[in-house]
Order: C-alpha cells, then sequence, then structure tokens
C-alpha cells in the first residue's frame, strides 16, 4: 500500500503543525487534514480537506476507502479542564473515536495510527519526579482516565489482532500557529500572548506548579520520528513518557522578563490547580530515547525566544 495519510483533528493546536510538517514531507495532496471545523488558511489552502466528525465510524471509513489511506493520527479529543466540565463528553468523544481507529485498523483497512497519550495517566499517588514508565498509574481525572483506557486498549489491539499502533504520552505543548482550548497547561502558551499585549499574567496555576513541557516541534518531532520508526523499536505498544523540559509559572515568567522586564504575573489559581497538581514534575522518557531515539532540542529560553519573536512578528502583521 502506498503512504497516505489522515489526520483526525487536524485544525487543532498539535493537528495543524503536525499536517502542515507532514505536507512538507510527502506530497500535500497524500496528507489528508480532517476535522469537525475549518482550520486556519494556512491548513485549509495546503492541501485536501473534509469535515469529519471523529464520531462517525462510516465517515471515517468512507475518507479512507475514497483516498486510500494507510495511516491515521487521531488528535482529536476533549483535554483535562473541558473534560472535567463534560465527563461524559468527554469520554465519549475519546474513547469513541480511538474504537473508531483501532477497529478500522483491525479489519486491515489501515495500516498504521497515531494515538496521543498524555501525562494525565498518572495521578496523585504517582511519584513525581522523573517518573518512570511504568510507576503508578492512578488519574483522578476524566481526560486521564480515558488516557489510561486507551493506552490499554492500543496495547491489547497490539497483542490481539497485530494493530500496528504507536502513542506518546505528551507534556504540556507550547507553540504559537495554534491556541490550545481547554488543557491545564494553556497557561504557558497564554503567558507569551499576555506578556506581548498587556505586559501582564494572571496564572491560574499558582507559583511553583512544575509541570512536564516542550515546545511544539519537538512534539511535532517525536511524532513523526515514533510513526517512522521500524515497527520492532516500537516496544511499547501503550504510551510511552516523552520530556523535555519542566518549569513552573514563576520560571517562564523570569524567562519572558529577559526580553520584556516590566512583564508581571500575579497568581490566582482556580479548578485547574487541582488537575496540575495530580501530574507529575518530571517525566523519565528513557525508554523513547533508547527505542527509537528521541532527542529533544529546546529548552525553555531557546522556546521563549521564538515565542516572542512569533507572537510579535504576527501581532505586527495584524496592526499593519
Ligand atoms: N496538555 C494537556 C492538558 O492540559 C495534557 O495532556 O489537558
Amino acid at each position: 500500500m502506498k503512504k497516505r495519510i489522515l489526520i483526525i483533528g487536524a485544525s487543532g493546536q498539535i493537528g495543524s503543525e503536525l499536517t502542515e510538517r507532514l505536507r512538507k514531507i510527502y506530497a500535500p495532496h497524500k496528507v489528508i487534514a480532517s476535522d469537525i471545523r475549518e482550520g486556519n488558511q494556512e491548513l485549509m489552502e495546503s492541501g485536501p480537506f473534509e469535515v469529519l466528525d471523529a464520531m462517525d465510524y462510516s465517515a471515517i471509513e468512507d475518507i479512507v476507502i475514497n483516498y486510500e489511506i494507510s495511516e491515521v493520527y487521531l488528535m482529536a479529543a476533549m483535554l483535562s479542564a473541558t473534560a472535567e466540565k463534560f465527563p461524559m463528553k468527554a469520554w465519549n468523544l475519546n474513547m469513541t473515536s480511538l474504537f473508531n481507529v483501532l477497529n478500522l485498523a483491525k479489519e486491515g483497512k489501515i495500516e498504521k495510527i497515531f494515538w496521543p497519550s498524555s501525562i494525565a495517566v498518572f495521578g496523585p499517588s504517582t511519584p513525581k519526579i522523573n517518573t518512570h514508565q511504568n510507576t503508578i498509574t492512578e488519574p483522578s481525572t476524566v481526560y486521564g482516565i480515558s488516557k489510561l483506557t486507551g493506552e490499554r486498549w492500543c496495547e491489547y489491539y497490539h497483542k490481539k489482532y497485530g494493530v500496528d499502533v504507536r502513542s506518546l504520552r505528551y507534556p504540556g505543548l507550547i507553540s504559537y500557529k495554534t491556541a490550545p482550548g481547554g488543557g491545564t497547561t494553556d497557561y504557558a502558551v497564554e503567558i507569551y500572548h499576555k506578556a506581548i499585549k498587556h505586559k501582564k499574567y494572571i496564572s491560574f496555576l499558582d507559583k511553583g506548579t512544575v509541570l512536564p513541557m516542550m515546545f511544539m516541534d519537538d512534539a511535532i518531532n517525536a511524532t513523526i520520528g515514533i510513526m517512522e520508526a521500524k515497527s520492532e523499536e516500537v516496544k511499547i505498544r501503550s504510551g510511552y513518557n516523552l520530556a523535555a523540559i519542566s518549569f513552573g509559572p514563576e520560571d517562564i515568567a523570569a524567562s519572558i522578563k529577559k526580553h520584556i522586564p516590566e512583564f508581571e504575573i500575579v497568581y490566582q489559581p482556580d479548578f485547574r490547580q487541582d488537575i496540575a497538581d495530580s501530574w507529575p514534575n518530571s517525566m523519565d522518557d528513557s525508554e523513547a530515547r533508547k527505542d527509537w531515539g528521541w532527542a529533544h532540542t529546546y529548552d525553555l529560553d531557546e522556546m521563549t525566544e521564538v515565542m516572542l519573536e512569533n507572537l510579535q512578528g504576527s501581532l505586527r502583521r495584524t496592526s499593519e
């Protein structure tokens, strides 16, 4: 089968940059973007786009057959903060969409799946520092429960039915191209926007809330890296721990202050604090580094530079 890729959830924070990168690597017409809503201009103009509900099995199947899809990246999901507000909706979306693609692969209609897991599979009883791949997973959030369950199903489909599914436990992801929505780690994106516009940020996470984080370019490298790895190199079929940098709101504020000295941060934690407190501070991702050669590139200050430069640039362009 020739390689043809379908991205479900392509208009979102990860999906939009993943589509852009995959279209650069492969011919744009071989990378089909899909989402329940249209994406940004670059996404819509750079290749094929289909409106698609990730919950609709036969709609996904139609696209898979029409475009002769061999690989699916399932990026549609409800994230942690929104999922706490709509538990059943989150469970239904996160699980049904996963079963849809797992079953398509089980039936031999697609060859390979990428499905994102998260640091949210861990919970309050997990050791917080350098959290190991196989330590306690007792998530206390709806989102985390759906990700842990999803991981178990991925491994089950791989072992029982030979489905080639690959997954990463993403940390909080920081990017400037498409805004995230409904996550607990989203503060680390908002802070850059507010630093540029208002020189002040009211943080919904408290000082000292250290979480594992990563710049989007690294996350895209990891995603394509695990998908391009030889099947026998991908030894973990639940979800690989994945890490780059760890910091709290005060660290990112200090990094911003190097460029915007008058920047100020104040702390007003809300319900998302409980979610953040249940997650690790830092992750041990040595299995990913060993099995398929994962390595990150951006540290906090490098990321800050790129974020501020690009957000300032787009602000200048919109005010011109
Ligand atoms: N970034 C996600 C969230 O905050 C965690 O995977 O929900």
